[in-house]
């Protein structure tokens, strides 16, 4: 038999679908999370399976991580402090989950000799102005007294652990830069924007467009990204790259706003809100965000495939049921 997947912030959005997908996969899986952005209850369908075993609790907190990690195959660490508006409110416990739990991750995989799986973001690249992205671009980050970029920090300095953990402890690791992942289950609690513009369609109330929606974001569907991932995870080929995982169709956040108005049918009006007002004074955003996928494709042969229409739908099926 092999050995079972661990997934940290396994029931997360994204981690809830990667779980699904394993189970699916005959892979057994071992899911720890503190729920503290995620639910239990996106784990529904599949809690109960023989092959799935849920921790609750933070990754650091467990008593023996070392041996948790040691009897894994593979370790996916999804578990962060995630979402612009979590980053502008809660700087801290922003920055502080997202080093220690990694750290704590990187030294078990370490002493285990386990494979793991980094996710980082796209916010790493800053408010760099290329029209597109590429792992070994210079990065520009803004200064410290703009909160918003202690989460690009923050995961950047997980990525420059993860690779000193491959260098002087050995341990494989894949970084992956996730850009605008999107899908059923998403909330929209966290700033995080298409489910807040479904939602808003769906109730007809206002579409709430931060600044002048001209800047533009390339959305990718969930189980695109899982593609990608089981792809990296399956090739010892990627341990000790950076890889940029998404899709690379662009559209600004007003052509969104409106796509999702005309599709669902909706009367919602679109209003603009100053940043300084959804956020911070001062707060910035980053013009336009668009992968190279090239790396990516060049290492797993993938190719996002599901298109926008496809992701609003499926956002919309899950919100409208969820009521
Ligand atoms: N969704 C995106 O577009 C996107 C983009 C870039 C990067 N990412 C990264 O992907 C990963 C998953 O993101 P997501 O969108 O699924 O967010 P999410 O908030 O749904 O998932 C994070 C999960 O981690 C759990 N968690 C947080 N701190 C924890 C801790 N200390 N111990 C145990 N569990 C903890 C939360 O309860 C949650 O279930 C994160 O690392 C995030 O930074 C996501």
């Amino acid at each position: 038999m092999r050995n079972p997947i661990l997934v940290t912030g396994g029931a997360g959005f994204i981690g809830s679908h990667l779980v699904e997908r394993l189970l699916a996969d005959g892979e057994s899986v071992v899911v720890l999370d503190d729920f503290s952005t995620g639910d239990r209850a996106n784990l529904r369908a599949v809690e109960g399976q023989r092959r799935l075993r849920i921790l609750p609790g933070r990754v650091s907190d467990h008593s023996d991580l070392a041996a948790l990690v040691a009897e894994c195959g593979f370790v996916y660490h999804l578990a962060a402090a995630v979402g612009v508006e979590l980053v502008v409110n809660s700087p801290i416990r922003t920055i502080e989950t997202n080093l220690d739990e990694t750290t704590v991750v990187l030294r078990a995989a370490a002493a285990g000799g386990v494979p793991v799986l980094i996710t980082s973001s796209s916010e790493v690249y800053g408010k760099s102005p290329r029209s597109e992205f590429t792992e070994t671009d210079d990065l520009l980050i803004g200064p410290p007294h703009l909160g918003r970029w202690g989460y690009a920090c923050s995961k950047l300095m997980d990525e420059f652990l993860a690779l000193a953990y491959m260098r002087e402890r050995g341990v494989p690791v894949t970084v992956v830069r996730l850009f605008n992942t999107v899908g059923p289950r998403q909330t929209g609690r966290y700033g995080m924007v298409l489910p807040r513009f479904v939602q808003a369609a769906l109730l007809n109330q206002p579409i709430r467009v931060h600044g002048d929606g001209g800047q533009s974001r390339c959305f990718c569907h969930v189980q695109d990204v899982l593609e990608a991932l089981r792809g990296l995870e399956q090739r010892p080929t990627t341990r000790g790259e950076v890889v940029n995982v998404g899709n690379n169709q662009p559209i600004t956040i007003l052509d969104l706003a409106e796509r999702v108005r005309s599709l669902l049918g909706s009367s919602s009006p679109i209003e603009f809100v100053p940043y300084e007002q959804a956020y911070a004074p001062g707060f910035e955003d980053m013009r336009h965000r668009r992968p190279s996928l090239a790396k990516l494709e060049r290492l797993t042969g993938y190719r996002p495939a599901r298109d926008l229409d496809t992701i609003i739908r499926d956002v919309a099926a899950h919100l409208g049921a969820a009521g």
